[in-house]
């Protein structure tokens, strides 16, 4: 393992290094607006939800590495203590990367990148039309972490209320991750998106817990044929189930776990288990 202490890199390279490794991240896209009543739209990246119940949401817009000073979105929220938070789909990432030009602050990027206005309800920011998803939001507190350039400043916000696109639901009117289609940041110039080669299931009822590693009969956990994340397939059920598949006792131990490796690989815990037991 390569260690690297903080004290050798500068901003720039500890900014590299962090945004490439916690990958991915989501993008919110900030609708703001100047005490002139002047529309500001910028994407930050370092950004989540951190509460339900009151729906709370936070990003920061870190001071300039260049000069130390606070972006335009920044100055806003302090100012006004309210936001549009949008998030950006396949459709349109490449409108949202033109927004995030250091554009002087009388720039309005809905025009610079092809973004039309829509009026929110509750307060006087504009939404975004284009994006699947907004959230009108209050600003409850501004944490600074710092003066320097690259210091956050966490911008926390509570949602008020919530838009969505009605075509990124399925027929359970559940939220449907490939027609929603969110992308994400990666670091440097990657983004990632949603598509189906990159997504799957896990599938873990919330009312158990599985008997663990700790739990698994020691021929399966010494296999050489078993990675840790087949094992933590087998370890996800609530108890070893019974005995069902008898024509797998004809089988050598090698080749049952090859065989069930194989089964689970198609997400069949259960009938991966039949084999084994
Ligand atoms: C996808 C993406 C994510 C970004 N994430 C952040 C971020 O989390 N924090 C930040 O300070 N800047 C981030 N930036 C850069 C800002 O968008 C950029 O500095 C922008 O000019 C700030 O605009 P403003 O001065 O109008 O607020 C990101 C840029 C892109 C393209």
């Amino acid at each position: 393992m390569k260690e690297i202490e903080i004290d050798s890199l500068n901003s720039q390279e500890l900014y590299n290094l962090l945004t490439s490794t916690i990958t991915p991240r989501p993008i919110a896209f900030v609708s703001t607006k100047d005490s002139s009543g002047q529309d500001n739209l910028s994407p930050f990246s370092f950004f989540n939800v951190f509460s339900v119940t009151p729906p709370v949401v936070v990003f920061s817009p870190v001071n300039r590495i260049s000069d130390d000073s606070k972006k335009d979105t920044l100055k806003n929220v302090i100012n006004s203590k309210e936001c549009v938070i949008a998030l950006a789909n396949t459709k349109i990432v490449q409108q949202v990367s033109l927004a995030s030009g250091n554009y002087d602050s009388n720039i309005d990027e809905f025009k610079k990148a092809g973004f039309t206005k829509k009026k929110a309800t509750l307060i006087d920011v504009n939404l975004i039309n284009e994006a699947p998803v907004n959230f009108e939001c209050k600003v409850t507190q501004i944490v600074e972490l710092g003066s320097k350039g690259g210091a956050g400043n966490l911008v926390i916000c509570e949602i008020l209320k919530i838009h969505i696109d009605e075509n990124v639901f399925d027929h359970d009117n559940k939220i449907d991750p490939l027609k929603l289609d969110i992308v994400s940041r990666l670091g440097l110039s990657w983004y990632g998106r949603t598509s189906v080669d990159s997504i799957f299931k896990i599938a873990k009822p919330m009312s158990s817990f599985g008997i663990g590693f700790d739990n698994l009969p020691n021929e399966i956990i010494e296999s050489k044929v078993f990675t840790g994340h087949d094992l933590a397939m087998l370890a996800s059920v609530d108890s070893i189930p019974a005995k069902k598949n008898k024509e797998s006792l004809t089988l050598k131990t090698e080749e049952k776990h090859i065989l069930a490796k194989k089964i689970l690989k198609q997400g069949k815990i259960k009938e991966a288990w039949e084999i084994l037991i």
